[in-house]
């Protein structure tokens, strides 16, 4: 899936560049004999007030970032895949008459015109058909970002010195990681929450295939506001709070895990309930957590607690091929689930 996609050598490799509020990632991979190579990867952080609600406010301090990082991390192509993200972009589930991808193609357009808040000559829109839905419906997946968002993500790509060949949707790009690395049976549905700083984005797939995406704005942030608020600590020293094993910090925050996450849990579980009345059932029989905030401690048992089935901590690298020295020793397990979006979108 992708809003823009241009000719295109696979010689060289795709950058999966996933730029968040909190930090910058990037995952290079080439694809050799039908399988994915991962060749180098890279994390860069970035100022607070950068990018804020998706929306690039420093055009320039991110420039030298992106640059910044891939010439830290080796990575040469610059063919990137990357994704837009915040109140510009819709990801919904529609349902329309059966009919071909090619026709669907035509009639979206109108469509989507019911949908979507924004005039419709003002989004670029791209659509997945999901499946049959009885009845001689079938479902379909909407996306939908303002072509204002678009240009200019890609405009600022271009002033990086790269090549935009798709623009996708973070949430999208978490499902494709997920169905490049796990298997799932036909019929179990799969949870699958990537908790980044400012937004977590929750999915749900069943047989590999989403049924529904949502973003929700309790992430690793929240809880850092809350541990500052509660604990009257600076924002460093909240983010220290946040991440640290030890046990006397774990003691001091568990009553603010235990509030945040059950707003968390409440936007997840609400997004469970609608679509228990939209498809019958939302019975899930495992989730998967992934993105920074999977690594808050904590927040893994918290959610199994809560949800009651077996949780994961995503590996986006599980099943795919890279040489031994892309990681130094324990930093797979430190950085992988934070990958997440930038392999999925390595991947396209
Ligand atoms: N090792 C770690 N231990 C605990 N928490 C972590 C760790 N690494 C990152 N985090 C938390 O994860 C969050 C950042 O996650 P991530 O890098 O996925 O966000 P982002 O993609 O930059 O943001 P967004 O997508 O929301 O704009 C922060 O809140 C941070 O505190
Ligand atoms: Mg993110």
């Amino acid at each position: 899936m992708g809003f823009w996609n241009a000719f295109l050598k696979m010689d060289t490799g795709i950058v999966g560049l996933d730029i968040g509020s909190r930090s910058i990632k990037a995952v290079e991979a080439s694809h050799k004999g039908g399988r994915f190579i991962v060749a180098r990867h890279g994390t860069a952080p970035l100022p607070p007030d950068a990018i804020v609600d998706g929306e690039i406010m420093d055009r320039e301090v991110v420039i030298e970032c992106i640059q910044d990082l891939l010439r830290e991390s080796g990575i040469r192509s610059r063919h990137v895949a990357s994704a837009v993200s915040g109140r510009s972009v819709i990801v919904k589930r529609i349902t329309l008459d059966s009919m071909t991808t090619e026709q669907a193609s035509e009639v979206i357009y109108w469509e989507a015109e019911q949908h979507i808040t924004y005039g419709i000559d003002e989004v670029s829109l791209d659509f997945q058909i999901l499946g049959e839905a009885g009845q001689g419906k079938m479902d379909v997946l909407l996306v939908a970002a303002k072509k204002e968002t678009v240009d200019m993500h890609t405009s600022l790509l271009r002033d990086a010195g790269l090549v935009p060949v798709i623009v996708d949707v973070d949430s999208l790009a978490v499902q494709n990681a997920f169905e490049a690395n796990y298997e799932t049976d036909k019929s179990e549905k799969v949870l699958l929450l990537n908790v980044g700083a400012s937004v977590t984005n929750v999915s749900l797939l069943t047989g590999g295939a989403p049924l529904f995406t949502r973003d929700l704005s309790v992430a690793g942030n929240a809880f850092a506001d809350e541990i500052q608020r509660v604990l009257s600590v600076d924002r460093d020293e909240a983010e220290r709070i946040a991440r640290s094993p030890r046990e006397e910090d774990r003691e001091r925050i568990g009553p603010i895990l235990d509030t945040v996450g059950q707003d968390l849990l409440l936007g997840v579980e609400r997004s469970l309930s609608y679509l228990r009345g939209v498809s019958g059932s939302a019975e899930i029989s495992r989730a998967l957590l992934s993105g920074g905030g999977a690594l808050l401690p904590g927040l893994h048992g918290y959610v199994a607690n809560r949800l009651g089935v077996p949780v994961e901590i995503a590996d986006p690298f599980r099943s795919l091929d890279f040489d031994e020295a892309l990681f130094r020793e324990g930093e797979r397990e430190e950085v992988a689930p934070s990958l997440m979006v930038a392999v999925g979108l390595a991947l396209r």
